[in-house]
């Protein structure tokens, strides 16, 4: 069965600044990366270069068929201190977006994803109420110069991912965050506390989820109330949650806890972003990891591309406002499962589609092979690879089939 895709619907792949830009030094996890017992396994360092290479990468994703790129603007380097605005900077995202237009491509824009300036993280960051307001001032700030060249903005991403990760078992409870030694290193070199230095994605998610909260919502408002006119929402971290024998219980819990809230306050936003790389199984005490025998990916993730279609659903239903998938992917070697595992789930969006869902984009994550985070660059998530030494760019199949899809607008 062939689906013809709504028009209008966005095609693209997705990056975030720190993971491909490079050279992101007034960035918190910059600083945590250089810490002495750092949890990086690398460090980000010029990552693809893409703050200079921008323009050869945007070039090639058009030629691939490719209709819209979502990435994100970085507040550290927009907001270098407290109060103090750069207008180099916001030039060089304006250039950036401008040249997006030029090759037809529609700009999907995130203010934060993940990365904040140092300053902000060795004053309380994710955790003091006041973040909320400095972030809607940086938003406020960033959509005057740009706001006339956005299409679609995304607030913060993946506001929940720090309660998700914690219920999978990857990040300890709060105590152990609070009283990790690269905390205390951070800290020390601003001068701060331990108590005060907090980054985005190793907050104490007790204190933390009311300020992200909030910080959408007056984020929100300062995008909708700046230059232009585009939909604005937030994207989450969504797993196709399924209880195994006796984890009804636990499922529901930890379905309510991590991601129930956060689409309810959806409520007034003009779109959901929808991001899935797996399925998640619990029993009666909580995540089972993956079940034996299922293929993984190099996240260590059950290869599961069936879990878009769950997640879609789930989103479309609770928050009934448009979906976006803004992140979908896998991290493989092998770039023949990518195209499997892309089959699997476009075929999910199709027949969301076919059912009504109003899904009105699909980005795959990500554009190229970049800094995963902890895990550095060794998880190869990209439609395109990146030579660590040459920063040469080598397009695989993937990217072709995909970006054949995009331009037929039909799967
Ligand atoms: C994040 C990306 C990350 C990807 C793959 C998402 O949670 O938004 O920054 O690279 O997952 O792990």
């Amino acid at each position: 069965m062939t689906t013809k895709f709504p028009e209008r619907f966005l095609w693209g792949a997705a990056t975030a600044a720190h993971q491909v830009e490079g050279g992101n030094t007034n960035s918190d996890l910059w600083l945590l990366e250089h810490v002495d017992r750092t949890v990086f396994m690398d460090r980000s360092g010029d990552a693809c270069d893409h703050y200079h290479r921008y323009p050869e990468d945007l070039a090639q994703l058009a030629a691939l068929g490719f209709n819209a790129y979502r990435f994100s603007i970085e507040w550290a380097r927009i907001e270098p201190e407290e109060g103090e605005f750069s207008c180099a900077q916001l030039e060089h995202y304006r250039r950036m977006l401008a040249v997006c237009k030029e090759h037809g491509l529609k700009v999907v824009l995130t203010m934060h994803h993940f990365t904040s300036p140092r300053w902000l993280a060795a004053r309380g960051g994710w955790e003091s109420r006041d973040t909320a307001r400095l972030f809607a001032r940086y938003c406020e700030q960033a959509v005057a110069y740009l706001g006339d060249l956005i299409d679609v903005a995304c607030t913060l991403n993946e506001l929940n991912l720090g309660i998700l990760l914690r219920q999978w078992g990857f990040l300890h409870i709060d105590d152990a965050i609070l009283k990790s030694p690269w905390r205390a290193e951070a800290a020390r070199a601003c001068g701060v506390e331990p108590e005060e230095f907090s980054s985005f994605p190793f907050c104490v998610r007790s204190r933390s989820r009311d300020v992200l909260l909030e910080a959408h919502t007056l984020g929100r408002d300062a995008l909708r109330a700046g230059r232009g006119s585009f939909p604005v929402g937030m994207t989450l971290a969504l797993t196709d949650m399924q209880a195994a024998p006796d984890g009804e219980e636990a499922c529901k819990r930890a379905r309510e806890e991590s991601e129930g809230v956060f689409l309810d306050a959806t409520r007034h936003d003009d779109f959901v972003g929808v991001q899935t790389y797996t399925r998640q199984r619990f029993g009666p005490r909580g995540a089972l990891g993956p079940a034996p025998g299922i293929e993984l990916t190099q996240m260590g993730y059950e290869f599961w591309p069936q879990a878009l279609e769950a997640t879609i659903r789930y989103a479309s239903a609770r928050t009934k406002v448009p979906v976006i998938v803004t992140e979908n992917g896998l991290a493989t070697d092998d770039d023949l499962r990518r195209i499997a595992y892309l089959e699997g789930a476009l075929g999910g969006v199709a027949r969301c589609l076919h059912d009504g869902v109003d899904v009105r984009g699909y980005f795959y994550w990500s554009m190229l092979d970049n800094f995963e985070w902890i895990f550095g660059y060794q998880p190869k998530f990209g439609l395109i690879a990146v030579d660590r030494k040459t920063q040469r760019r080598t397009v695989k199949p993937s990217a072709r089939w995909l970006g054949h899809i995009a331009r037929r607008n039909e799967f």
